[in-house]
């Protein structure tokens, strides 16, 4: 496995092998990886022939009063991890190679962004989307791939590739969760041992959902409620969002006709945590 740091080395190494014919698959992280990337990168590892998986803390994503300085950084550790997995090549810019200047250009998905996550985190996808399509111009792969855990982000990043005609494919993987149903995320570390246990509750709500509208529960309302009910068990627990929207549009619903996006996201302490389940009532699964 390589470790490059610079645009060139990348691109120079990428081209080589797309000449070799093989199949590129991306795994764009923030680093602190953890057992949902090791899924994506073990993903991509059997649909492609070579992996890259890039780790760069994007500080156009975060706004000013997130957690971009604290963000757990700590390239050794996942370096380890990415060579267990059998990455091929890991890609860590600095800022200074990924805004070499004041970025002028971005890129913005509309509509999709305004709701959820983007209703708190004002400017958060821009620097999503902006980032990833950075990303994807510099590893030039055949495919990416995304985690459910962060639906809106794949739903959005989706959006982006067919509004602008970007030819890679996007491949969404299924949220990895903790014995207790908790999503991981590289944010579960910054929980205290209280707040930990108190945070399998954000799943619990999410099944309790599931199971009332597998019951024939179709009001959006009567679900959101089961949900509050549910977090309101632990005081620790201070719901930002919770919300049953169309699975495509990520519009509010007040039934559920049709494929649903139930998302939800909650403080606990200092510590920021989503998480999400589709509701579609024709397929057994809340998680595709
Ligand atoms: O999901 C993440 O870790 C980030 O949002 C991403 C896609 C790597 C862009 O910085």
């Amino acid at each position: 496995m390589q470790i490059v740091k610079t645009i060139a080395e990348v691109r120079r190494l990428v081209s080589t092998v797309r000449q070799e014919g093989k199949r590129i698959g991306f795994v764009p992280t923030m680093g602190a990886l953890h057992n949902g990337h090791v899924s994506l990168m073990k993903t991509a590892r059997k649909q492609c022939d070579y992996v890259v998986v890039s780790i760069f803390v994007n500080p156009t994503q975060f706004g000013p009063s997130e957690d971009f300085e604290k963000y757990p950084r700590n390239l050794d550790s996942d370096a380890i991890t990415c060579r267990k997995t059998g990455v091929d090549l890991v890609f860590a810019p600095s800022v200074k190679d990924m805004y070499p200047r004041e970025n002028w250009t971005w890129v913005e998905v509309e509509n999709l962004t305004k709701s959820l996550c983007g209703a708190h985190r004002p400017g958060h996808f821009r620097g999503v989307t902006t980032v990833c399509t950075k990303l994807f111009n510099i590893v030039d792969s055949d495919m990416a791939f995304f985690g459910q855990k962060d639906a809106q982000q794949a739903i959005v990043i989706r959006r982006m590739m067919a509004d602008l005609h970007l030819p890679l494919e996007i491949v969404i993987c299924p949220t990895v969760r903790e014995s207790d149903g908790l999503a991981v995320s590289s944010r579960n570390q910054y929980l205290k041992p209280t707040e930990r246990k108190d945070a399998s509750l954000l799943y619990h709500a999410l099944t309790i959902c599931e199971d009332l509208a597998r019951k024939g529960e179709n009001r959006v309302k009567v679900l959101i409620a089961a949900m509050q009910q549910v977090l309101g068990r632990s005081v620790a627990i201070e719901p930002e969002y919770i919300q049953i929207v169309d699975l495509d549009t990520l519009e509010p619903l007040e039934t559920i006709d049709r494929p649903a996006l139930v998302a939800l996201a909650a403080r606990l302490g200092t510590t920021r945590l989503i998480d999400n389940i589709i509701l579609d009532l024709n397929v057994s699964s809340g998680d595709v």
